[in-house]
């Protein structure tokens, strides 16, 4: 693999994720590792993250100039640029000048090395204080800025390479490019695709499970459908998916499953119709965090009831279920800080997430995957475009998009609002603009209107599109305002009880994407 040392900026993710864009495969590691603990990983090539704002910060990580020593080809980016100046003998100033944001950045003595292809001028994203000023002996200066004297170096001998800016963040616009020339330089194989990566999953899969029985929870969303579809490729018949139908999906989804991915998988499908229990659980009750309490425990019960059901079905024909699949995905397992075969199981905002006193052995097609490789197995195994391409929705559902008690007649209204202001998104070809839209309902606020004749007094729908990475930041998003006005329009005359539509244009901070 290509080995991603995280040196505790958000920006090692999205490093590994460029690697495979380029078809190589990367991991990720923590900083603590030692020379030899990385080297036992047999690293194709080496990138060394972003990280704290200088090495001269109290506790700053160390990088030994051992690693240089190794052979294996590096590439040290902003942190780790410097780091590797600063072990290889350059020297790095605290000039106390920060540079932020798109800068500038000239090609010394014509774009080459890492630059090769590159316009000798290019905008550049910089976030950092200190600053390369001498590049270590046996390095070559391969660009400048007006505050980095060293912008970036190279030792092509020993194959060593560095740069200031950010080449994985979109803002860099050459970021990619220079990224693959690395790879080229270091001679790393690109040889991950997804066929690859869906045959060595089945076959490892086949492997886990040989001919026992194994169980799974479907959500609706896209990580458990693909992560079902393919121990189904596997394993077939011997596979049983659990669908706990908690009435809190949006219009369309519950048959999204139970026929459209059964139609395109054959897997054999248990539906739990819970609605009303849901509901009954839920009534009375306002708080968001309640909700998701009462939310996740019932799933828990109904997942539980229906999985006694599977066992005994599977005993009365002398089987025992011994696996569960799960779906998680790569990013869990970085942030969990989990290696190889720790058992992670999803506990973040607790629904979907299983019981903790797990009689199962988890299977976990999906560990080693970032969300956009998902849906392209997804996509490979067949699966509907609708399930593939959904966004991020999450586990409480329209649960907590009512703010207010959550009621069947709410539920029917908001699904209503919601289903309009989808279509138009997409009737408008934003999909991929948006990270995700959800669509509120302000139950308990009424405001006064007039329609027809009469005077209304009706209840507001919120819509809160934003644009995002990773959900951690947000941003609100500028969609046109003669989209607007369609759903505007559409929801007020469509959906009865809904007098107003307003638009949310908050960021997160300070705003959360979700309302509740
Ligand atoms: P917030 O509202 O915290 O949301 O900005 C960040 C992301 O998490 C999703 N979200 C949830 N997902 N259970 C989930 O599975 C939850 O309780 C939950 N709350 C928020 C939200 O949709 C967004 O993608």
């Amino acid at each position: 693999p290509v080995l991603v040392v995280d040196y505790g900026a958000q920006y090692a993710q999205l490093i590994a994720r460029r690697v495979r864009e380029a078809d190589a495969y990367s991991e990720i590691v923590p900083h603590t590792l030692s020379t030899e603990e990385i080297l036992a990983k047999d690293p194709a090539a080496i990138i060394l993250s972003g990280g704290p704002s200088s090495v001269y910060a109290d506790g700053a990580p160390r990088v030994g100039a051992d690693l240089f020593e190794q052979g294996v080809p590096v590439l040290g980016i902003c942190y780790g640029f410097q780091a590797m100046a600063n072990a290889m003998g350059g020297t790095v100033a605290q000039t106390g000048l920060r540079e932020y944001g798109a800068t500038e950045t000239r090609a010394e003595g014509g774009a080459r090395s890492i630059l090769n292809g590159i316009p000798e001028v290019q905008s550049t994203w910089m976030s950092h204080g200190d600053s390369v000023h001498s590049a270590p002996e046996g390095f070559e200066t391969l660009a400048t800025t007006a505050g980095a004297p060293v912008a970036a170096f190279a030792n092509e001998e020993r194959r060593l390479y560095g740069v200031q800016w950010h080449p994985e963040v979109k803002h860099s616009a050459h970021g990619q490019r220079v990224i693959e020339n690395f790879l080229d330089l270091a001679g790393v194989r690109r040889d991950w695709s997804t066929r690859g990566i869906l045959d060595e999953q089945v076959s490892r899969i086949r492997e886990q499970i040989g001919d026992s029985r194994v169980i799974c929870g479907l959500s609706g969303g896209v990580d458990s459908a693909v992560a079902a579809a393919l121990v189904q490729r596997a394993v077939g018949d011997q596979l049983t998916c659990v669908f706990v139908d908690h009435g809190l999906l949006r219009e369309g989804e519950a048959e999204q499953v139970e026929r459209d991915f059964v139609a395109a998988t054959g897997v054999n499908l248990y539906v739990a119709n819970e609605q009303e229990r849901f509901l009954s659980a839920l009534a009375g009750v306002t708080d968001p965090e309640q909700k998701r309490k009462i939310i996740g425990r019932e799933f828990i019960r109904a997942f539980e009831e229906a999985e006694r059901q599977i066992i005994a079905q599977a005993a009365a024909e002398g089987e025992t279920i011994r696996f569960l699949v799960q779906g998680t995905l790569y990013p869990d397992v970085v942030e969990s800080g989990g290696g190889e075969g720790a058992a992670n199981i999803k506990s973040h905002h607790n629904v979907g997430g299983l019981p903790e006193d797990l009689k199962f052995e988890l299977v976990e097609p999906l560990r080693a995957l970032f969300k956009d490789e998902v849906r392209a197995v997804g996509a490979e195994l067949g699966l509907p475009p609708e399930i593939v391409g959904r966004q991020p929705f999450p586990g409480p559902g329209l649960g907590i998009r009512i703010v207010g008690e959550v009621t069947g007649e709410r539920l029917d209204l908001l699904r209503k609002a919601d289903a309009i202001a989808r279509a138009e998104l997409t009737a408008a070809g934003l999909d991929d603009e948006v990270w995700q839209m959800p669509v509120v309902l302000l139950a308990d606020v009424r405001s006064v209107g007039v329609q027809g004749d009469g005077r209304t007094y009706g209840h507001p729908i919120v819509l809160r599109p934003v644009s995002s990475e990773d959900a951690m930041t947000a941003d609100w998003s500028r969609l046109p305002f003669e989209l607007l006005a369609r759903i505007s329009n559409r929801i007020t005359n469509e959906v009865d009880g809904v007098n107003r539509v307003v638009l949310d244009v908050t960021s997160k901070p300070p705003g959360t994407i979700e309302w509740e």
